[in-house]
């Protein structure tokens, strides 16, 4: 199958690029941006871009690509920092800008740019997206300028061999005009590649591996409840025969309203013949009791899950079992390991690390049937294996769960408060018609108590903060702008349905700076 190799030098937008590229139909493949560019990296390669970098190209730590990416024969694409660092490499110059251009600005093309088979279908005038402090002062030797921002700031360049072209703004992000556009002139256009991935390729590609490598010796899935697991799930059951298929899911008491009870049920109508249920909610609860640090509380949390996972595979007696994870490719980036290495690890995601996955992927006994997808192409999956919509369209759910969603320290009390709030916020939304319309929703309880009047009497009640967050893969994220009018009514109904919440809130802070969960 053609790809597209990306060169990640560490961009909050590199994973976007990628995105973009497969929804052009064609399969995008993202390595960190100082590899060695060998040929096992370069197999089924039509081209190759650069991305963007929160250093300067110019810094002594700037991350450099492989030297011997100049002597590929395949066209290459930059994007911001991509650019530069190509204009360095040869010979130009790159300075810091008074001042930043950022946000949406206007770009012009010049005739050669207009000429130019990257912006073929493109207006002479769009409104593209910038994010940079630097600029090319002078372009390296062989490149001419083809667009310029309003502020006379070079924004596309293109190299006399025809090869290599040069962009300054961002065609992956949504608010460019023409992104897509400028993306498809290259992926398919510039570089030829032919679209060959699809969800339906994809799944014969990985069941065809899957029974190679598994055979008729059994498999073991950790359902989370989310729509990854089940996914996976549904997946295995599909594949391989579900007599070999174990299925375990660890109820930790950290789930939504009902959750456990779906899950089994969603499971079992997959036919599954092997499905254990652990109640651990008393040893959760327990091993948390007076953990306030979020870091800490995820350990517990994760720990927790590795040893009562070894428990139970001990006492299924399938020790020796393939273990497979619903991982997907951003879970494997957000925890800086194989790809995108310069990207800062933010938050331990803990089905990624634990030191069961270690010892078995050490054994080369993991399967990971999902870690090449993107959020929305699980889902993609998810509805080709025939699961119903309501779960493949559920919110992401974070493993640790209502752990970090309490802020502070847990008890039972307050998990059962959450819950019903949550529950109350989801299907006001759904009664909206607002659920599928937004990326992820849930309530947060902040541990602080306001006072609040109940009849002719003061109460103190819990705050809970509701986040509503739109994105496209959860490595940044705007907030939602809901009608007020919808967010008094959720509100009230939040108050009136869980006496014990006297106050809510709604977070508006957008990605990056804040994350998404508040943990
Ligand atoms: P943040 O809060 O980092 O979240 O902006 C990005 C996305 O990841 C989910 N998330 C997690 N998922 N284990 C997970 O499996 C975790 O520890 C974890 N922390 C955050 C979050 O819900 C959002 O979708």
């Amino acid at each position: 199958m053609d790809k597209i190799l990306i060169l990640d030098f560490g961009s909050q937008y590199t994973q976007l690029i990628g995105r973009r590229v497969r929804e052009l139909g064609v399969y995008s493949e993202i390595i960190p941006g100082d590899s060695s560019i060998s040929e096992a990296a370069l197999k089924d390669a039509v081209g190759i871009i650069l991305s963007g970098s929160p250093f300067s190209a110019y810094d002594t730590q700037a991350p450099a690509p492989d030297s011997s990416l100049y002597d590929s024969r395949l066209p290459i694409l930059g994007i911001c920092y991509g650019i530069q660092r190509m204009t360095l490499d040869s010979g130009g110059a790159v300075e810091r800008l008074p001042e930043r251009e950022y946000g949406r600005r206007a770009v012009r093309l010049r005739a050669a740019g207009a000429e130019n088979p990257l912006f073929a279908g493109v207006e002479g005038r769009f409104v593209s997206w910038m994010s940079h402090g630097d600029s090319i002062l002078k372009p390296g030797e062989g490149w001419s300028v083809i667009a310029e921002s309003e502020g006379g700031i070079p924004a596309a360049l293109v190299h006399e061999g025809g090869k290599r072209w040069g962009v300054q703004f961002h065609p992956e992000v949504s608010h460019c005009e023409f992104g897509q556009r400028i993306l498809g002139n290259f992926v398919m256009g510039i570089c030829k590649a032919r679209q060959g991935w699809s969800m339906e390729a994809y799944l014969e590609q990985e069941a065809a591996l899957i029974r190679s490598k598994i055979g008729s010796q059994p498999a073991l899935l950790l359902i989370s409840g989310g729509v990854d697991s089940t996914v996976a799930g549904a997946f295995l059951l599909k594949t391989l025969d579900p007599a070999q298929v174990y299925l375990l899911y660890i109820d930790t008491g950290l789930m939504r309203k009902a959750e456990s009870d779906e899950v089994m049920a969603n499971l079992s109508s997959l036919g599954a013949r092997h499905l254990h249920k652990v109640d651990a909610e008393a040893v959760f609860l327990a091993a948390l009791k007076g953990q306030e640090d979020p870091e800490k509380k995820r350990r517990i949390i994760g720990d927790l899950f590795i040893s009562i996972q070894e428990q139970e595979v001990e006492r299924l007696g399938i020790p020796k079992a393939f273990l497979v994870q619903g991982t997907l490719y951003t879970d494997l980036i957000e925890s800086g390991k194989g790809v995108g290495k310069k990207a800062q690890v933010i938050k331990s995601h803990h089905n990624v690390r634990s030191p069961l996955v270690e010892k078995k992927r050490a054994e080369g006994r993991v399967i990971e049937p999902l870690d090449r997808l993107y959020k929305d192409e699980v889902r993609a999956l998810g509805r080709l294996l025939g699961l119903p919509e309501a779960i493949v369209g559920r919110h992401p759910f974070p493993g640790p769960g209502l752990g970090v969603r309490i802020l502070g320290e847990l008890s039972k009390e307050k998990c059962d408060i959450l819950r019903e709030a949550d529950a109350v916020y989801i299907s006001e939304l759904r009664a909206r018609g607002l659920y599928d319309k937004i990326w992820q929703a849930f309530c947060v309880l902040l541990p602080i108590r306001s006072v609040g009047v109940a009849g002719d009497e003061r109460k103190y009640g819990y705050v809970a903060a509701l986040r509503a967050v739109k994105s496209t893969d959860g490595m940044t994220a705007d907030v939602y702008p809901f009608d007020p009018e919808d967010l008094i009514a959720i509100s009230s109904a939040i108050t009136n349905k869980v006496p014990a919440v006297g106050r809510v809130v709604y977070d508006i802070s957008s990605k990056p700076p804040a994350t998404i969960e508040w943990e």
